[in-house]
């Protein structure tokens, strides 16, 4: 798998430790590892540009070499061949994820059958993490500092504040 890319969409708003985990964890397994920012149709538009998505996402993952970032507008099942991509990496927090998640990952194997969609466990202590939990708490004034990556906390305080 090392020879291999693959890539991690998501909504990424914003990056939680729980994204960074299986992004980290992928990017141990191939060669190359594109986190993509998409949009996800069955979410409101964002609290966060995708630019800003892709920044907080770059600063992130700076310290793994073998892995980049990107934006895209269209079907992951298209990214995934323009990229040639091997593989597509979705992490599972509980069984309430699998069901639309196998139903995302059928439709894109239809429609790019040389790409498979790869799902990592997330670990434990990231099972109950969501981008949407953590924006509440911040903007609430909570404490984040446990579910965001370190280099990006200011960014997310801030802005949330701002919003
Ligand atoms: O972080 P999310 O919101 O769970 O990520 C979902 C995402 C963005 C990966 C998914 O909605 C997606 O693949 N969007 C791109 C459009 C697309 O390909 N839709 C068809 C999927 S079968």
């Amino acid at each position: 798998m090392k020879d291999n890319l693959a890539i991690c969409p998501g909504s990424f708003d914003p990056v939680t430790i729980g994204h960074l985990d299986i992004i980290s964890r992928s990017a141990k397994m191939f060669g190359k590892v594109i986190v993509v920012v998409m949009t996800n149709p069955n979410k409101s538009s964002g609290s966060f540009t995708v630019e800003e998505r892709v920044e907080m996402l770059k600063k992130a993952v700076a310290d793994i070499p073998n892995v980049e970032v990107d934006h895209y507008g269209g079907l992951l099942a298209d990214y995934a061949a323009r990229k040639n991509a091997k593989a597509i990496i979705k992490g599972l927090r509980a069984v309430t994820d699998f069901e639309y998640e196998f139903q995302m990952a059928l439709a894109n194997k239809k429609m790019n059958p040389s790409v498979e969609t790869l799902f990592l466990t997330t670990s434990a202590e990231n099972m109950y993490l969501s981008s949407s939990m953590i924006k509440q708490i911040a903007a609430l004034g909570g404490d984040i500092s446990d579910f965001v990556p370190a280099v990006i906390h200011n960014d997310i305080v801030n802005r949330l504040k701002k919003g």
